[in-house]
């Protein structure tokens, strides 16, 4: 047998936690933290230092029409479709510094090792950030990937933020072009596989002191918009038996989607994560509350249950408290498995570096879960202490990191050499 070429290569650990440290500092809080939110100007900040550091590997890049950036490396093998490689760079409001950015750098890396080592793969292969992962300002999450599959219509560019902001002006600040949103999508015949490399955001690798998560399945998501209409009045002169206070019923409803999971309810987990009133002021009974409800399962059906069963209980609500609540906008990412062949690939190359393994599922959503659509996906994690993320103190060890980067490139090389004939 011949020996596979690059079996001993190494991506340069020092130069991903630089890179690291330098999209981090774009957007850092003053409490250790990253503000990356996308269509902002830290986020175009972040995206240029990105795009630069795709042509400082040798890939030819381009940002296609729903602002994905995309960094490109032919093949020796042009009829092959593309090995893709991603993740995205936006972040939760003051969330770590890891989470998408780690994923993205790291695949610019295994494609800079590659070509500073000559090493042709029979696979063209490409690198993406994803454009708005995170659903910022309340838009639709996992926003870039979902053009890719052609998920997106004409609501999703019409839908104003939550400042009113329309996403097609944001998009066109980004350098997409909301007019030929089709020109980004993709066939499933010309994405070979997708791998994802990313922060584990949970406990369990570090519980288990494991280097290496080979992920088998990503939850599926459902997210609802709640409005919830009183009547504003004066705070001192309004009766109690007379009010209609939004925030009062509100605060039924939060409860109500806590109970959706746990020991009687229907998913995994459910959350109320955002929440608006007005008028937000001290001496006003609030009239109007809108707040986003996010639910997860791997079953459809349970989440179809738990928001059948919040809306029937919203009526209630809003029944006791005089006031009107309307249930919208349902946007639910399905539940989705990983090919075992990738998982396999990724745990051959987490043996050949002697990193142990493990597989598990992740309850955190990815831009993966919305390629997998089009192509095979493999998801690679790391750990991450305290299982802390989507906050400052979000953090993984460098040696970790890079531990993770150098699967990702063994995997790159891996699946080139099993699935190029
Ligand atoms: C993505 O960060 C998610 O909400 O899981
Ligand atoms: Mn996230
Ligand atoms: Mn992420």
């Amino acid at each position: 047998m011949t020996r596979r070429p690059g079996r001993t290569l190494r991506i340069a650990g020092d130069r991903l936690l630089a890179a690291i440290r330098d999209l981090g500092a774009i957007g850092a809080t003053a409490d250790g933290g990253v503000t990356r939110l996308a269509f902002t100007d830290e986020d175009l900040r972040g995206r240029k230092l990105v795009h630069d550091l795709m042509v400082g590997a040798g890939l030819q890049t381009r940002i296609d029409s729903a602002a994905n950036i995309i960094g490109y490396r032919p093949g020796q093998r042009q009829d092959l479709p593309v090995l893709m490689l991603g993740s995205h760079i936006d972040t939760v409001p003051n969330g770590g510094a890891l989470d998408g950015a780690y994923g993205v750098l790291a695949a610019v890396e295994v494609a800079r090792a590659l070509n500073e080592h000559g090493i042709l793969l029979s696979h063209p292969l490409a690198v993406v950030a994803f454009n708005n992962e995170e659903g910022a300002f309340g838009t639709r999450g996992m926003w870039g990937a979902h053009a890719m599959v052609g998920a997106l219509d004409e609501s999703d560019l019409t839908a104003a933020d939550d400042r009113g902001r329309p996403v097609a002006d944001l998009l066109t600040e980004m350098g997409g072009d909301p007019g030929r949103l089709d020109q980004a999508v993709w066939a499933a015949d010309e994405v070979a596989a997708y791998f994802e490399l990313h922060i584990e955001q949970g406990p369990v690798l570090e519980s288990g002191n494991v280097r290496i998560g080979v992920v088998e399945a990503i939850t599926g998501r459902s997210t609802l918009d709640v409005t919830v209409r009183g009547k504003a009045s004066h705070a001192g002169t309004t009766p109690m038996e007379l009010r209609q206070d939004a925030l009062v019923a509100a605060a039924q409803v939060i409860l109500a989607v806590r109970d959706l999971a746990g020991r009687n309810g229907p998913v995994r987990v459910a959350t109320v994560g955002s929440l608006s009133l007005a008028p937000n002021a001290w001496n006003v009974v609030p009239g109007i509350v809108t707040m986003q409800v996010d639910l997860r399962d791997v079953s459809e059906s349970a989440m179809r249950q738990a928001a059948a069963r919040l809306r029937g209980e919203i009526l209630e609500i809003a029944m006791r408290t005089g006031t009107a609540i309307d249930v919208a906008g349902q946007n639910s990412v399905p539940a989705v498995s990983c090919d075992l062949g990738l998982r396999d690939v990724i745990a051959a190359a987490g043996e050949s570096l002697n990193l142990s393994h493990l597989t598990l599922p992740s309850g955190a959503g990815h831009d993966a879960q919305v390629i997998g659509r089009i192509a095979p996906i493999g998801m690679i994690f790391v750990p991450s202490r305290g299982g802390i993320s989507h906050a400052p103190e979000e953090h993984s060890a460098g040696d970790d990191l890079i531990a993770g980067a150098n699967v990702l490139l063994q995997s790159v090389l891996g699946y080139d050499e099993r699935y190029a004939n």
